[in-house]
């Protein structure tokens, strides 16, 4: 039986007056990697905040494993979510942010540090281990955010787009732990505007822009749907999304200074 890891339908999502979200509908297997795409402001961030509880929707159905959304920590014990916008106690090191994260997931001792130590040593965060996060860089604030997300080995995983700050090693290594993420059954959503990342590991991608979803499928399903665009996801994206008209212009404009 297939084993849904999430369903959203009908989701919209409001600030104010302004409709951020609008009628998105989606599921994701476990098993699956699902690629949320879309240009700035098209309302990845609102719908993956959503589905983690920080957001609530103005309209739709939200399930996590089967569990309505109104179950909220029945849901989350079952995520795990790295926001668009990191926040981490400054004044923590690493060590400290992550036994507090264990801590708050009431995480056995033993099997976490083991867990937690094989990730920091992944990516190579040992040495600021115990240095104050406010002295840490972008990218090892990231890294330590996606430690935290990955600890508790969640069925599910949610990234907004995780890859900005990594290094090339790091980044390396996440691609491999959302592989295998998926490989051992479980599931992972994530926004990206790295196509090229969308379109060597995400089995499924969908494609919002202006809060709809205008595309979805696997990048061979787009391929056949979108007319003129046979080659990479990164044409596929921009044709769907309009974006590739004037481009040759704008850029010639830009060379010509
Ligand atoms: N707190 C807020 N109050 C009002 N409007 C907001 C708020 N957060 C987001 N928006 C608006 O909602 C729309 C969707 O924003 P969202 O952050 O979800 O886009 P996104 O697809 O994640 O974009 P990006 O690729 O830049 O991260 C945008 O028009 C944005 O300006
Ligand atoms: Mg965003």
């Amino acid at each position: 039986m297939e084993n849904l890891a999430v369903v959203v339908e009908g989701l919209s999502v409001c600030y104010g007056t302004f409709t951020a979200v609008d009628n998105v509908s989606f599921t994701v297997k476990s098993g699956e990697i699902y690629g949320l795409l879309g240009p700035n402001g098209a309302g990845k961030t609102t719908a993956l905040k959503v589905l983690v509880g920080v957001l609530e929707p103005r309209a739709g159905k939200v399930e996590i494993f089967k569990t309505p959304l109104s179950n909220e920590l029945a849901a989350k014990s079952l995520i795990g979510y790295v926001p668009e916008e990191v926040v981490l106690f400054d004044s923590l090191t690493p060590r400290e942010f992550l036994e507090f994260t264990a801590s708050i997931r009431r995480l056995e001792t033993n099997t976490v540090n083991a867990r937690t130590e094989k990730l920091v040593s992944a990516f190579q965060l040992s040495q600021y281990f115990d240095t104050p996060i406010a002295a840490l860089s972008m990218g090892n604030k990231q890294k330590v955010a996606i430690i935290a997300a990955l600890m508790h080995e969640p069925p599910l995983l949610i990234l907004d787009e995780p890859l900005i700050g990594l290094d090339a090693r790091s980044s390396k290594i996440l691609k491999e732990l959302i592989v295998f993420q998926a490989k051992k059954g479980g599931a992972v959503i994530f926004s990206t505007h790295i196509m090229e990342v969308a379109e060597k590991i995400c089995t499924k991608v969908g494609i919002i822009s202006k809060g709809r979803m205008i595309g979805e499928g696997t990048v061979e399903d787009l391929r056949k749907l979108v007319k003129g665009a046979e080659g990479s996801l990164e044409d596929i994206f921009l044709k769907v999304t309009e974006q590739e008209a004037g481009m040759e212009e704008t850029i010639r404009a830009l060379e010509e200074g």
